[in-house]
C-alpha cells in the first residue's frame, strides 16, 4: 500500500517536472511561432527544433548564461513574411538583426517593451505603416536602423526619449510631416539620416545645435 503510493507520489512529481520544463520554454516557443509566420525559401532556420528544452542551440539564436535570448541574427537570409508581436516578449533580447530581407506587414508596436534592446536592424525589408511610438521606451537603444522600406506616416515624438541613442538612420521610406525637435534631446546623437521622405518644414535648430555642441557628426 505504501509502496504503490510512494510510486505514484514518485511518478506524479516526475510529470509535474516535465510539465514545468515545458511550459519554462516560452522564448523557444515565441520562435518557434516566428518561424511558422516566415517564408524560408534557403531554409536557415532548419535548426530552430521546438521540441528542445530551449532555443539556445538553435543557429542564428544567441543566448545568456541564464538560457535567455540576447540575439537573433537573421541579417541578409531570405527571409519573407511578417513580425510576430509575440518578439515584444523576448524580454532579455539585445540585438534584433534582421536587415535585408523581404519581411513585410508593419513594425510590432510591442517591440517598445524590450528594455534591454541595444540594436533594432530592420533596414532594407519592405516593412510598411508607421514607426510605433513605443518604441521611444527603448531606453538602452544605441542603433536605431529602419532605412530602405516603405514606413510611412511622422516620425514619433517620443523617439526624442532615446537617450542612449547612437545612430538613427530612416532614410528611403515614405515619412511625412516635420522632423521632432525632441530629437535635439539626444545627446549621444552620432548619425542622423532622414534624407529620402516627404518630409517637410526647416531641421529643427535644437538637432542643429547637437553638430556643434553634441556629438552628432552626420546630419
Ligand atoms: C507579405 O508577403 C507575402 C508574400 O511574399 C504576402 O503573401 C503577404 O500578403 C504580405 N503581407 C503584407 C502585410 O504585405
Ligand atoms: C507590450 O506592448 C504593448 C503595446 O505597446 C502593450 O499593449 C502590452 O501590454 C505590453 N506588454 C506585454 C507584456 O506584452
Ligand atoms: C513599397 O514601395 C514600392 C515603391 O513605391 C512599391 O513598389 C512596393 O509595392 C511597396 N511594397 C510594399 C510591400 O508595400
Amino acid at each position: 500500500m505504501a509502496f504503490r503510493f510512494e510510486a505514484a507520489a514518485i511518478l506524479l512529481a516526475g510529470l509535474l517536472a516535465l510539465a514545468t520544463l515545458a511550459s519554462c520554454n516560452i522564448e523557444g516557443d515565441i520562435l518557434y511561432a516566428q518561424r511558422m509566420e516566415w517564408y524560408d525559401p534557403n531554409n536557415v532556420l532548419e535548426s530552430w527544433d521546438p521540441t528542445l528544452v530551449n532555443p539556445c542551440t538553435w543557429f542564428h539564436v544567441t543566448c545568456n548564461n541564464d538560457n535567455s535570448v540576447i540575439r537573433v541574427d537573421l541579417g541578409n537570409a531570405g527571409l519573407g513574411g511578417s513580425l510576430i508581436p509575440d518578439l515584444g516578449r523576448l524580454k532579455n533580447l539585445q540585438y534584433l538583426e534582421l536587415f535585408s530581407n523581404r519581411l513585410n506587414g508593419t513594425i510590432p508596436a510591442t517591440l517598445g517593451n524590450l528594455t534591454n534592446l541595444i540594436s533594432l536592424d530592420l533596414f532594407d525589408n519592405h516593412f510598411s505603416g508607421t514607426i510605433p511610438t513605443s518604441l521611444g521606451a527603448l531606453s538602452r537603444l544605441r542603433f536605431m536602423r529602419l532605412y530602405e522600406n516603405n514606413l510611412t506616416g511622422g516620425i514619433p515624438t517620443s523617439l526624442g526619449s532615446l537617450t542612449s541613442l547612437q545612430e538613427l538612420k530612416l532614410q528611403k521610406n515614405f515619412l511625412s510631416g516635420s522632423i521632432p525637435g525632441s530629437l535635439g534631446n539626444i545627446k549621444t546623437l552620432q548619425y542622423l539620416r532622414l534624407n529620402d521622405n516627404m518630409l517637410t518644414g526647416t531641421v529643427p535648430s535644437d538637432i542643429l545645435s547637437l553638430v556643434v555642441v553634441g556629438n552628432l557628426a552626420e546630419l
